[in-house]
């Protein structure tokens, strides 16, 4: 009984994951390349680099084609652009679905 029931509940933990349109798992992949460099592993932050794990996906979206797009939000955003720049729709989508995933 007690085993259905956690079955059940995860079941609807698992159902009620908003639907994402970017792959967690290639996202993870292109983080590893670079991202936790600055930004610590799975997005917790370093030092005077922002924590970005966690965040809401459009957010996260819209930060990176913003410093894709060579503007700036915040005192260091030069080097995020630099970083930004490069990335794929795609790319963007799957990290975004990777650090939401981060909690
Ligand atoms: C060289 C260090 C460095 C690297 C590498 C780097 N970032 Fe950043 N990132 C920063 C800094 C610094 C900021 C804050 C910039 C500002 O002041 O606008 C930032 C900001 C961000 C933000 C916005 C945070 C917020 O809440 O406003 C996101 C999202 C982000 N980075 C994602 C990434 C991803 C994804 C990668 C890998 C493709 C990456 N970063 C690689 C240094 C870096």
């Amino acid at each position: 009984m007690k085993g259905l029931l956690l079955g059940i509940v995860s079941l609807c933990l698992f159902v009620s994951k908003p639907a994402l349109s970017g792959d967690i798992d290639a996202g993870e992949a292109r983080y590893a390349q670079n991202c936790g460099n600055c930004h610590g592993p799975g997005g917790m932050g370093l030092a005077s680099y922002p924590k970005i794990k966690g965040k809401e996906i459009p957010y996260l979206i819209d930060r990176l084609k913003t410093y894709r797009a060579g503007t700036k939000i915040g005192p260091n955003s030069d080097l995020m652009i630099m970083m930004a720049m490069p990335l794929s729709d795609a790319e963007i989508a799957n990290l975004a679905a990777y650090l939401n995933a981060q909690k």
